[in-house]
């Protein structure tokens, strides 16, 4: 019997706070008819003091969790995609696995730029397939807000911040994760990056003051790279799992541009009603933009049992990808009873003891280890 990576639970997590295009042409030269005819983008959610990519990630894994009914103990792997983490290191995987109290699982940061969801299902879901784990946590989450430069217009008008979260379960059952394709294309790496803070440019007064910690982009060329991937990618998941694009159900793609998405619908013949999009509402939140529209898809009603999803995204690096999903979890997901969500409750605050007691012993024992 082959095993398979079945979607079982997902969540989504958005900052309260609201960016308008109004807003924003108050801050730069320009106006919420440019932003939407060139964009599609109205508004935006952006992080609050106190909020981080960590923040948001959890809530968003909680959620996720109590869709599954799954313990945190239960999950094996936790892959966070971000380009935007709390830290370089640790993890902000190692942080929501620590939050979580699960205690069973490895975890890590993968960083793929718009993809990095993508890039995390594809490889969560071979690992699965391989036997090697049973139940992982992906999530897609970003704080561009911290990373965007608030006086250019030309970038500034295109991003937003979130979390969306997936469970993969391994089950015998056909079905899951059908095939996905990713790729590669480090020449276009300069099209799309954050120059400094890293070991090249480390952060210094002279990158602050050039502004070297904001993300820079060559917007026309990331656009025609992506209305030619996403068409590509997503004929290549579909030909692997040995369907059609005529198959398809609904087409996540990454929120990025309405322009891009349509351009996609165009080129794969597609109804415009089988391409899914929120990116009016969020603009494009990076790695969290697949699974916060996947979440929202599902809570919409636009995705059945046994219906047929591709997620399609391309970002920074350049990277590209894609995945098909056959859906098998019962919908809509029943939510958690008071007493369920009561124990959740109680076994985030046994995790927040028991991380507080674990610092506390390795203090403890520093104190008793002689040099
Ligand atoms: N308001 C008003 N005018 C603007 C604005 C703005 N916010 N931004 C640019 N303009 C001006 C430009 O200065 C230019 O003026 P000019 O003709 O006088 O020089 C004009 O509008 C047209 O600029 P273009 O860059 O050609 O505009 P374009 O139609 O290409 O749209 C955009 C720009 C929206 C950035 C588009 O190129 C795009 O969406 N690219 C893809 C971006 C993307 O998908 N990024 C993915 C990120 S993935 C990741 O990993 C984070």
């Amino acid at each position: 019997m082959n095993t398979h990576a079945h979607v079982v639970g997902w969540g989504k997590s958005v900052p309260q706070r609201v960016l308008t295009n109004d807003d924003l042409a108050r801050m730069v030269d320009t106006s919420d008819d440019w932003i939407r005819t060139r964009t599609g983008i109205t508004e935006r959610r952006i992080v609050s003091d106190g909020e981080t990519t960590f923040s948001l990630s959890l809530q968003a894994a909680q959620r996720a969790l109590e869709v599954a009914g799954l313990k945190p103990s239960q999950l094996d792997l936790i892959i966070v995609a971000t380009v935007t983490p709390d830290h370089a290191f640790p993890a902000t995987a190692c942080l929501l696995q620590d939050a979580l109290g699960a205690t069973q699982a490895a975890a890590f940061d993968l960083s793929a730029g718009c993809t990095g969801f993508v890039y995390g299902l594809s490889v969560t879901a071979n690992l699965i397939s391989a036997g090697v784990y049973e139940n992982a946590l992906i999530i897609g989450a970003e704080t561009l807000s911290r990373i965007t430069d608030w006086s250019d217009r030309a970038t500034c008008v295109l991003f937003g911040d979130g979390a969306g979260a997936v469970i993969l379960q391994a089950n015998e059952a056909d079905g899951g994760v059908l095939s996905s394709v990713l790729g590669a294309d480090g020449s276009g790496g300069d099209l799309l990056c954050l120059p400094a803070g890293g070991s090249k440019q480390p952060a210094s007064h002279r990158t602050v003051a050039e502004g070297q910690h904001y993300l820079r982009m060559k917007g026309r060329e990331v656009f025609r790279f992506a209305v030619r991937a996403m068409p590509a990618a997503t004929r290549e998941v579909l030909e692997l799992a040995g369907l059609e694009v005529s198959d398809l159900n609904l087409l996540i793609p990454h929120q990025a541009n309405q322009r891009i998405i349509a351009s996609s619908t165009r080129a794969l013949k597609l109804e415009p009603e089988v391409v899914f999009s929120n990116l009016e509402r969020y603009g494009n939140t990076s790695a969290a933009s697949i699974p916060i529209a996947l979440c929202e898809a599902v809570e919409e009603g636009r995705i059945h049992r046994d219906d047929l999803v591709v997620c399609v995204g391309f970002g920074a690096g350049l990277t590209w990808g894609a995945a098909a999903i056959r859906w098998s979890a019962p919908l809509p997901p029943a939510p958690p009873s008071r007493w369920e969500r009561a124990r959740y409750q109680l076994r985030y605050r046994y995790a927040t003891l028991r991380s507080l007691v674990r610092r506390f012993l390795r203090w403890l024992f520093a104190l008793g280890v002689k040099e």
